[in-house]
């Protein structure tokens, strides 16, 4: 079943159709650049003219980078703060004439990892991180996604993990990886003392194969640590699966 995936973020929105059972795009993924200010009606805008690209007329998954609760959104860190109380999935409904489902960009990226990639067969507490512009967490229990954690605005070095640890920080304060390396043990090492995870997949632009030698020899947690599998792609193949309609004799059942 192929269900179209699209992952928003602060720099580009990014989209393909996905074949949800094999975890595959089917088509090459389009990106457009967020609009500046990412304003709620702009980004709808560009969320439609995805949709109409791919000529979609079925379910869409979407991913926004923020807290989201039956698809309205909570939090809003980095984009826009109009989007705060929004009813993300209704907007995206309504411009697109399509169901849309809308999760936590770092959720959606877990449960492409679980189903697809580093977090295949794993058992007991998962939890996957992406290392971006911000820090995204994804928590599992058992397979069970534990949602909107945002463990990237835990408080470390009295500000947030995530103004420490980022990978955009690494930029920004131009570090060598390794100095960037011991500001990311620290943050793991708080996240383990809270969580003890059993798996600790690390997500985001730095899970390139690239970019994983200069960094990750560096790191030491109880946890086993590897890199994210799916890279680009795991906002939008989690987005697609997180859409997926439930049948009928599922929905009878929780009614
Ligand atoms: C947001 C999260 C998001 C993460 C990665 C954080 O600033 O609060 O919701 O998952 O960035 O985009």
């Amino acid at each position: 079943m192929e269900i179209l995936g699209i992952d928003i973020g602060g720099s580009g929105i990014k989209g393909a159709p996905v074949n949800i059972v094999r975890g595959t795009l089917t088509h090459d993924r389009l990106r457009i650049p967020t609009p500046s200010h990412g304003r709620p009606s702009d980004v709808a805008d560009v969320v439609r003219i995805l949709a109409d690209a791919f000529e979609w007329n079925g379910p869409i998954g979407l991913t926004m980078p923020g807290r989201v609760k039956q698809g309205v959104m909570h939090t809003a860190a980095n984009i826009d703060d109009r989007w705060i109380g929004v009813d993300a999935s209704a907007l995206f409904t309504r411009a697109t004439g399509c169901a849309a489902t809308v999760l936590n960009d770092a959720d959606a990226a877990g449960v492409a990892e679980m189903a697809f990639g580093a977090g295949r067969q794993a058992k007991g507490i998962i939890l996957m991180l992406t290392f971006g512009t911000g820090i995204g967490s994804a928590l599992f229990v058992d397979g069970t996604l534990v949602p909107n954690t945002e463990l990237g605005h835990l408080e470390l070095q009295s500000g947030t993990a995530e103004g420490y640890a980022a990978a955009s920080v690494r930029k920004r304060e131009k570090l060598s990886w390794r100095s960037w390396a011991r500001r990311v043990q620290e943050y793991l090492a708080h996240v383990e003392f809270l969580f003890a995870p059993d798996l600790i997949i690390v997500g985001g632009g730095v899970s390139r194969p690239k970019k994983v030698p200069k960094f990750m020899p560096h790191l030491t947690t109880s946890a086993r640590l590897v890199p994210a599998q799916l890279q680009n792609e795991a906002g939008i193949i989690g987005a697609a699966c997180a859409a997926r309609p439930v049948p009928v004799e599922e929905e009878s059942k929780t009614a």
